[in-house]
């Protein structure tokens, strides 16, 4: 007999750093879609992730925050959806646990993330970044979240997730842990750098050119765009003109998602156009989207306590869900529990 679960989604942002146009476009925006579809969905600063790498204990509170502010400035209600911070509910360390006795050293080394944040410097990694993604999928699992979206480089963690949660439920013989779908969709699952099209935008790339910032003013905006590394060649007319032009297929993509157009509509538009002309396009409507965000994120961050107050709340409404979770999980896998609690 196999359990159905109601949907029901998570998914998650590390405040390792300020979020970038990636981050907004393969998950925020996204995030919001699926909370104004009327799914319920919990969403997760999680800076028990970002600690698997060093963090400037100041600094990780505050990017915690302004994760948080970009959230509710993209479009997160913090009433329709659960926002909160992961380490403010134990469930996810405990659960994590638990999941690093499930999940095997062989699944975790084949991880193409660890290969390459550990390169040939494997020895010196923490043992935090090497378990991260069973942390991950307890994080998915502590609520039976049935549907994650994340963008592209996500997807090997969450075919782990589904597996361990199959091992769990076949070591046990229960029915217990949904087996969980990832969504991958639109055009922008994988957004690249603005100086190398053959790498995925990042908060962690050393160059501050590679990426667009939510935090960067329009201006900043527009010189990134200007700047951003293109071919010679002007836009062609069809999809099939951009194969082995990463760049100029990034720019498209990218102008694509802002304006929610699939990309053949964007290059039937700019058909046969020179980088000279498309750039202040793309440039303008980067900051017609993002500069509404930027504002409100620097407006909320004016005060701190009343994001720490959104966050506490959300991470109360969370513990509600995954405390019966976590109670059956320690049950199933043997443990006591007979402390009175509450
Ligand atoms: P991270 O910043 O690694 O915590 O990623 C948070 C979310 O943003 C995940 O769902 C990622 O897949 C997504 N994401 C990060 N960078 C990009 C990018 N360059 N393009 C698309 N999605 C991204
Ligand atoms: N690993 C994800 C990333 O770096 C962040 C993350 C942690 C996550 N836990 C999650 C994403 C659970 C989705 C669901 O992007």
């Amino acid at each position: 007999m196999t359990a159905t679960f109601a949907p029901r989604i998570f998914s998650g942002i590390q405040p390792s750093g300020g979020l970038t146009l990636g981050n907004y476009l393969g998950a925020l925006k996204r995030f919001v879609e699926k909370q104004d579809e009327g799914i319920e969905t919990i969403y997760c600063l999680v800076d028990m992730h970002a600690i698997t790498v060093w963090q400037d204990p100041e600094k990780l509170r505050q990017q915690t925050r302004e994760g948080a502010a970009a959230f509710i400035a993209a479009g997160i209600d913090p009433a329709r959806s659960i926002l909160f911070n992961q380490s403010q509910v134990s469930g996810h360390a405990e659960l994590g646990w638990i999941f690093n006795c499930v999940a095997r050293m062989g699944w975790m080394s084949r991880m193409t993330q660890w290969k390459d944040k550990a390169g040939k410097n494997a020895e010196a990694q923490s043992l935090g970044l090497f378990a991260y993604p069973s942390l991950m999928a307890a994080d998915i699992m502590l609520y039976h979240a049935t549907m994650v979206p994340v963008g592209e480089d996500q997807k090997q963690h969450l075919e782990l997730t589904r597996d361990i949660a199959i091992k769990f439920n076949n070591d046990f013989g229960v029915d217990f842990f949904p087996v969980v779908e990832p969504l991958i969709e639109g055009v922008a699952t994988r957004v690249m750098s603005l100086r190398d099209g053959t790498k995925k935008m990042s908060k962690s790339d050393p160059s501050d050119q590679s990426r667009i910032n939510l935090t960067d003013d329009a201006d900043t905006i527009a010189q990134k765009i200007r700047k951003a590394k293109t071919d010679p060649e002007p836009l062609p007319g069809h999809l099939e003109g951009l194969k082995d032009r990463p760049e100029a297929r990034n720019l498209v993509n990218i102008y694509a998602a802002l304006s929610g157009q699939p990309a053949a509509a964007v290059v039937a538009e700019f058909a046969g156009a020179q980088f000279g002309a498309f750039k202040p396009k793309l440039a303008d409507l980067a900051v017609a989207k993002l500069s509404p965000i930027t504002t409100e994120m620097n407006r909320l961050m004016k005060d701190p306590a009343e994001i720490d107050r959104i966050l506490g709340q959300g991470a109360d409404r969370a513990a509600a869900i995954a405390e019966p979770i976590l109670e059956r999980t320690f049950q199933i896998t043997g443990m006591i529990r007979s402390r009175r609690r509450g």
